[in-house]
């Protein structure tokens, strides 16, 4: 089945070429001729999930997928939430991001965290939406070098390492991302 993952992102590409297996071709961006960035105007993850794969239907008639995500920390009433890119400044400086989260959390004891991904589904025409949520807390401290983003900082539960201290599999089979595209496989193979 061939579909189209609107990301440029080559981290995200592999984890979900990893979850989706063999029996799926995924058409990148670039492939389909679309170069710049997808602007990401919405107010919530849904929103900017949906952008995205509308982007990408209305630009090519091809069935695609697009996925947002977001690092949703309590003691922050849910920020960066949305705005987890664009966190610390306007283009995507994951080390910028890790030093402001700390920083914010500093001397806060409630270290509680989730990472929610949403994801578009476009087919025929036709949307759905999936989600994966994984819960965990934000280290104090930045550990592992694997992965991208917040990983080195966030500890799933039931785990004593962040994501970036974990192999790509062990992250895809409990993360927020892998939860999300297990789903979107169920809505594919139904
Ligand atoms: P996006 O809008 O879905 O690309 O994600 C927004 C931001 O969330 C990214 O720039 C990363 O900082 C962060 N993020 C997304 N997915 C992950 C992940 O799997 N691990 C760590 N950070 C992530």
């Amino acid at each position: 089945m061939k579909i189209v993952f609107a990301t440029n992102n080559a981290h995200k590409l592999s984890e979900v070429k990893a979850v989706l297996g063999e029996g799926f071709e995924l058409v990148t961006l670039k492939e389909v001729g679309i170069v710049e960035d997808i602007p990401e105007t919405g107010e919530t993850l849904d929103e900017n999930a949906s952008i995205k794969a509308r982007y990408v239907y209305e630009r090519t008639g091809l069935d695609c997928f697009a996925d947002d995500t977001g690092l949703e920390v309590e003691a922050l009433n849910g920020a960066p939430g949305v705005r987890s890119a664009r966190y610390a400044t306007d283009g995507h400086d994951f080390a910028a991001n890790n030093r402001k989260l700390l920083r914010e959390l500093e001397g806060v004891t409630n270290r509680k965290a989730r990472f929610r991904t949403v994801i578009s589904l476009i087919r025929s025409g036709e949307e759905i939406q999936v989600e994966g949520i994984v819960n965990g807390r934000i280290a104090t401290e930045e550990a592992g070098c694997e992965g991208f983003g917040y990983d080195p900082l966030f500890i799933p539960d039931g785990e004593s390492v962040t994501f970036a201290e974990m192999s790509a599999d062990k992250k895809n089979s409990i993360s927020h991302r892998g939860r999300a595209v297990a789903e979107l496989v169920k809505v594919l193979t139904k």
